[in-house]
């Protein structure tokens, strides 16, 4: 019996202590490797290179937003007729996961955003493995469970305000068979821009928001997120979150347009649009330019409006441009009928000493006994004694 124990817990320090990564050499091969870079997969040529872009909305999924996504994403194919895809960075409070289910079933990726998106960036920051798993593994779990949505279909995050938390959050990632982070931006490596590399060996890319993993996590997967440059030449991450702007549809249209132009006209790396849908409702003008800039976009034979883990599939197995759409086309997730039956529940959620009723939607479950939340991912435990009802 002492052995068992002692075998368990050798096995357990083994995987929560990373090796230090070092610097990247030729034993880092695809398609379960690749060093960081700006080199195009496969050694193509950019003109022989399909230009990915990458869009991407985080937070909650509700009746608040959900008119954007459908209007913005239908009947939107690629050039291969796989849908275009938008991957969802979903967060849990408030998220309707009839709506999530309905993104799913229209082919759009469904990835982690967290459970809490805890506002205090030092709660992210100094979060232990085991936290993370709460957070990232058990939303995954109420993704399965109250959106139906596979598991194995459940392959990404992106850290609460990018905040990175060394090496946990991928430790976490490789406990839980996940495959790739898109937390990460780069400011260095823009034009020509960084390419999604793994982090068995040291990466080279920038850290900047830290503290960034320095350990070793094989077949881990980052998707770097290039930096859009503003008018006055500063860079964001996120597309909302840079300033100065242009005010009307076409300037703004234009000014998206030169940002993808800094990955198209050099080595096309995967280029990221990434926003949350609030900024839609700050100007009709946002949303007027998304939808022209994806009009455009879509002009092009060689772009393609792919989720996260799609880029991931080619940069594993790269194919030259003209067998892409084959390609694609055999491999893409074709839209599947709404499988949902929505139930409305009005549940107790605990906050410290306090409780507070929260109304959420799932997908064909019994009402659970309480608002599902961290250590608590299927609302099973009971707060009755709590909470009172009416409210
Ligand atoms: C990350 O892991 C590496 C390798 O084990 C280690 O050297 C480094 O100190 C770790 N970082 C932190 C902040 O713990
Ligand atoms: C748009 O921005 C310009 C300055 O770039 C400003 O003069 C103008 O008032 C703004 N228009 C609106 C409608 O905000
Ligand atoms: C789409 O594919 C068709 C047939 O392969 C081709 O003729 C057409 O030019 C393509 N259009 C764009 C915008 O790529
Ligand atoms: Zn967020």
């Amino acid at each position: 019996m002492w052995c068992t124990f002692l075998l368990l817990l050798v096995i357990q320090l083994v995987s929560s202590v990373p090796r230090d990564a070092v610097p990247c050499n030729a034993n880092c091969k695809p398609p379960n490797c690749r060093c960081s870079s700006t080199v195009i997969p496969g050694g193509l040529q950019a003109k022989d290179t399909p230009q990915f872009v990458l869009l991407t909305f985080d937070d909650a999924i509700t009746v608040n937003n959900i008119a954007y996504y459908r209007e913005a994403f239908a009947n939107r194919v690629n050039n291969d007729s796989c849908p275009v895809c938008a991957t969802f960075f979903v967060s849990h409070e408030y998220t309707d996961y009839s709506l999530v289910h309905e993104m799913y079933s229209s082919g759009h990726e469904i990835a982690l955003h967290s459970i809490s998106h805890s506002a205090d960036t030092q709660y992210w920051q100094s979060a232990s493995v085991k936290q993370l798993t709460d957070e990232f593994a058990g939303e995954r779990k109420m993704l399965e469970t109250f959106a139906k949505i596979p598991a194995k279909h459940v392959q990404g995050l992106r850290m609460p305000f990018l905040q990175m938390a060394a090496n946990n959050s991928f430790q976490m990632m490789r406990d839980n068979g996940f495959t790739y982070d898109c937390s990460m931006p780069t400011r260095a490596y823009v034009r020509p821009g960084l390419w999604p590399h793994t982090l068995d060996y040291k990466s080279t890319q920038d850290c900047v928001i830290g503290p960034c993993p320095t350990g070793s996590f094989p077949g881990t997967w980052v998707i770097p997120m290039i930096t859009w440059t503003t008018r006055d030449g500063f860079p964001c991450a996120m597309v909302d979150t840079c300033l100065g702007m242009p005010n009307t549809t076409q300037e703004l249209f234009e000014y998206f347009k030169k940002n993808f132009e800094q990955s198209y006209l050099s080595n096309k790396a995967p280029l990221g649009f990434y926003v949350h849908a609030a900024w839609f409702a700050l100007s009709p003008v946002h949303f007027e330019a998304y939808k022209k800039f994806l009009d455009y976009l879509q002009t092009m034979k060689d772009v393609f409006l792919v989720s996260a883990s799609t880029v991931i599939d080619w940069v594993r197995n790269p194919v030259p441009l003209a067998q892409m759409k084959d390609r694609h086309w055999s491999q893409c997730r074709k839209p599947s009928p709404v499988n949902c039956k929505p139930v409305s529940c009005e549940l107790c959620k605990k906050e410290g000493d306090k409780y507070v009723s929260r109304w959420a939607k799932f997908c064909d479950v019994n009402c659970p006994s309480s608002y599902p939340w961290l250590e608590n991912h299927l609302g099973s435990q009971d707060y009755s004694n709590g909470c009172k009802n009416p409210w």
